[in-house]
């Protein structure tokens, strides 16, 4: 496989999560605060929520469901109840383009 366009770079505001479905997998894109852009699954390990709806802190995205914030870096859980990672997928920036790989994940 290889990396798929996932969104425009400009479509990305800092801190606010973008739910795309690549090769049927739900992945939450986000722009931190460093206009660093990272790609994690999007659903919470503790149960069937979308991440993209929750809050990002940092270089975390936290849950609104139970709380549970995942690093954007490794996708490990920081905080109970979650304690299965979410995998994280490799971005690219190509001009404008987002491009993720939904094939590859990043070994934490
Ligand atoms: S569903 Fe995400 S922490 Fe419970």
């Amino acid at each position: 496989m290889t990396a798929q366009r996932a969104c425009a770079l400009s479509e990305l505001e800092q801190d606010t999560p973008l739910r795309v479905v690549l090769d049927g997998k739900p992945i939450a894109v986000v722009r931190d605060s460093n206009d660093v852009v990272h790609a994690i699954g999007d659903t919470c390990t503790h149960g069937d929520i979308s991440l993209a709806e929750g809050f990002v802190e940092g270089e975390t995205l936290e849950c609104w469901a139970h709380g549970s914030a995942f690093s954007l870096v490794t996708g490990k859980p920081l905080n109970l109840p979650a304690f299965e990672p979410v995998p994280v997928y490799t971005v690219t920036i190509d001009g404008d383009d987002v491009l993720i790989d939904p094939s590859a994940t990043v070994a934490a």
